[in-house]
């Protein structure tokens, strides 16, 4: 089961993706998380990933394409794998369906999980990430049941610094523009489904359950 997820920052791909991730034993891979973690790590790629993400603006092509695309040929990806968060341009998307043609294979979903722009904000600003394992949580809708520590490693939850309001603001503009015309891309190859993820978590999970075992 190989499944990309899309959808505007904060409309909960990640959330899914973990979800869905767990219940079919599929490595959860996340463009975000890999420069996250470079980040942390003080590696050249983290720097200079930082300095897009920080403005909210994409990280370019030429430092994501290559990295994901040798990501997905891990020995751990064989039975499938959830991409969330690339591919983010057309061009990443062409690439994609280009290594896996190549390797004799292709996406078997593409997972839209709509949230209007207006429900983005509340979420990003309520928002506490992992600084250990990358686990994501709200302190409304979703808190971490050991307060400002992670409950799966015990790390301390921290505000990302691209989802103060302004960022989220140009990282919406950035997703209109660049990541949006992925819905009609993968809708002309017939795997586009959508969700409606303004319901509760659990209620998105199962609307995407009933889409992989239809
Ligand atoms: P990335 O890490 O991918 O961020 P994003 O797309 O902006 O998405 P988010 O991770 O912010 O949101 P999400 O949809 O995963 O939502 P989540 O589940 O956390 O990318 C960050 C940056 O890296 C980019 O801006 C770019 O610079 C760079 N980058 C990454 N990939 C790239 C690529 N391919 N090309 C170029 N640049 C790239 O949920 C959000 C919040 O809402 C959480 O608090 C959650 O608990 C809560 N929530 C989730 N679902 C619900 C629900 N149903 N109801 C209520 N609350 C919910
Ligand atoms: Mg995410
Ligand atoms: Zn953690």
């Amino acid at each position: 089961m190989k499944i990309v997820m899309l959808g505007a920052p904060g409309a909960g791909k990640g959330t899914q993706a973990k979800m869905i991730a767990a219940k079919y034993q599929v490595p959860h891979i996340s463009s975000g998380d890999i420069f996250r973690t470079n980040i942390k790590n003080g590696t050249e790629l983290g720097k200079k990933a930082k300095e897009y993400m920080d403005q909210g603006l994409l990280v370019p092509d030429e430092l994501t394409v290559d990295l994901v695309i040798d990501r997905v040929s891990w020995d751990d990806c064989k039975n499938g794998y959830i991409l969330d968060g690339f591919p983010r341009t057309i061009p990443q998307a062409e690439a994609l369906d280009a290594a896996l043609k190549k390797a004799g294979s292709g996406l078997d979903f593409a997972i839209n999980v709509d949230v209007p722009d207006e429900n983005i904000v509340t979420r990003m600003s309520g928002r506490r990430a992992c600084t250990g394992c990358g686990a994501t949580y709200h302190i409304v809708y979703n808190p971490s049941k050991t307060g400002d520590v992670c409950e799966v490693c015990g790390d301390k939850l921290i505000l990302r610094d691209d989802d103060k309001p302004e960022t989220v603001q140009k990282r919406l503009s950035v997703y209109h523009d660049q990541t949006q015309p992925l819905i009609e891309y993968y809708d002309g190859q017939n795997i586009l489904k959508t969700v409606d993820g303004t319901q509760d978590m659990n209620d998105v999970f199962a609307a995407i359950v009933t889409i992989l075992e239809a």
